[in-house]
């Protein structure tokens, strides 16, 4: 694109030089921002150089540079999409009209609200993740950690860009409001659950880049769609970013999954925690809570929010191209239900089932990732398997919160699941285990032993290359 300007103070694609007032909003949050990154970002190692891809477009063909960076003077910029020549509403009851380039005011305050639940999300995780840094398994995983930090921190912008831009006085009071709340926080917790549980160790941490990031995928695949452009260009950039850590994730699961089987071959008794690894118990364990956190943060499964976004044009389903039906106002969608101790399911107009659609694409997506790990313990001869729990389980939010399932969805009194729930969620003996584990490897090519290495290192280096300079 011909418009980027990455000698600015705030690096763009938007321009940001030609609109006097809203540069200097923006310049004025930039110290804020700053001060958060170093009182809530990584703990420790704000001065090493790290070895960081940084945006500087959004050509397809070339969008990063990779390079030695201290994180504080990493480049945080501004950037969107490309704009679709001609862009139209693809679904609801506008679908077919020209897209807004500014914000309708009779959907203002929603398409606020949608923007600032995104936002808040991005930097919540940088602050559950900031003490990780200390207990590295590799230098290839810190750095990893790092990239997905700052990552979320531009994505902190991009959503704060929108916020300044087009929401006056209240988009700046939010956007300063983002920099206030805390995760965690009792007094100004993070707006959903997930993004104010701790995440204390790093099996929690690929759990989280697995599971959560992956419901962020979904969430920014349905604000791609929106009919307000800026946020649907916005949304589209940052889902290539998302990739990333969607892979670190997932790969950090498998290559844990990996080593264990390596260990439970070694150990007479198929022990894998007798030889320093992570038995499969204690993964599908973590596996099982942040599964359950993330399908929490789809919302309910009945939803007349859901259908007014949709109705009014403001987020659509995943990849909505795929539908053949965009104003959905015919077609129903059945969703599990339980009552007097007996499940069964109940049709709900679709318009109203969207947050559960979205749901389930993020379940399959899920269950794709299993499968995988699941034939990486098969080709080592390990016939123990991990799976899904079904989205009864556990749940905080929507029709099942409140009552109690086991992983197979069956109905359990709350004497039943008390009996039972230590083996299926994370106990202390697992934490004070897992941070047993928790000694920082800090050598190039040297890694911990309840992780397998990676299969490739970052951008064609190998393992061995110096991810985090130390020294
Ligand atoms: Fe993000
Ligand atoms: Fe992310």
């Amino acid at each position: 694109m011909s418009n980027v300007d990455l000698n600015a103070r705030i690096p763009n694609n938007v321009s940001l030089g030609d609109d006097a007032r809203l540069l200097r909003a923006l310049e004025h949050w930039q110290p804020s921002f700053l001060r958060w990154w170093m009182e809530m970002g990584p703990c420790g190692f704000q001065q090493h150089d790290v070895f960081l891809r940084t945006a500087v477009s959004v050509d397809v063909q070339g969008w990063a540079q990779f390079d030695y960076v201290k994180m504080p003077d990493y480049r945080w910029g501004i950037f969107l999409a490309a704009p679709v020549a001609g862009r139209r509403i693809g679904f609801g009851d506008q679908c077919g009209q020209p897209v807004w380039q500014t914000v309708p005011g009779e959907h203002r305050n929603a398409l606020r609200r949608l923007i600032v639940t995104q936002a808040d999300t991005e930097p919540a995780s940088v602050e559950q993740q900031r003490m990780l840094g200390d207990s590295a398994p590799s230098l290839y995983d810190l750095r990893n950690l790092f990239q997905v930090n700052v990552e979320e921190g531009r994505h902190l912008w991009a959503m704060a860009y929108l916020l300044h831009s087009h929401f006056g006085r209240d988009g700046r009071e939010e956007a300063e409001a983002l920099l206030e709340r805390r995760s965690g926080n009792a007094d100004k917790p993070r707006i959903l659950d997930a993004f104010n549980t701790p995440i204390e160790s790093w099996l929690d941490f690929f759990m989280f880049t697995m599971f959560t990031d992956r419901d962020g995928k979904y969430q920014l695949r349905a604000l791609a769609e929106s009919g307000f452009d800026p946020l649907s260009r916005t949304c589209r950039f940052m889902l290539t970013e998302e990739a990333h850590h969607l892979f670190v994730g997932q790969t950090g699961i498998e290559r844990i999954v990996r080593r264990t089987a390596e260990l439970m071959r070694q150990d007479p008794n198929e022990d894998a925690r007798a030889l320093g690894g992570i038995d499969l118990d204690t993964i599908q364990r973590y596996l099982n809570r942040w599964y359950a956190l993330s399908l929490d943060l789809f919302g309910g499964e009945i939803s007349s929010n859901a259908a007014t976004y949709f109705a009014s044009g403001l987020k659509g389903r995943d990849r909505e191209e795929r539908y053949r039906d965009h104003v959905a106002l015919e077609d129903h969608y059945d969703i599990p239900v339980f009552g007097d101790g007996r499940t069964g399911t109940e049709q709900v107009p679709l318009r109203n089932a969207l947050n559960e659609v979205l749901r389930d694409a993020y379940t399959l997506d899920c269950q794709r990732a299993v499968e995988r790990w699941n034939s990486v313990l098969a080709e080592q001869g390990v016939t123990q398997q991990l799976r899904l729990p079904a989205k009864q389980f556990c749940r905080q939010v929507g029709i099942y919160a409140g009552q109690h399932f086991d992983l197979d969805g069956a109905a359990l009194t709350l004497e039943e699941w008390h009996k039972q729930a230590n083996e299926w969620l994370p106990t202390g003996a697992d934490q004070r285990y897992l941070a047993s584990l928790q000694k920082p490897v800090r050598e190039p090519g040297k890694i911990a032993n309840w992780i397998a290495p990676p299969a490739h290192g970052v951008k064609g280096k190998a393992f061995e290359f110096e991810y985090v300079r130390l020294s």
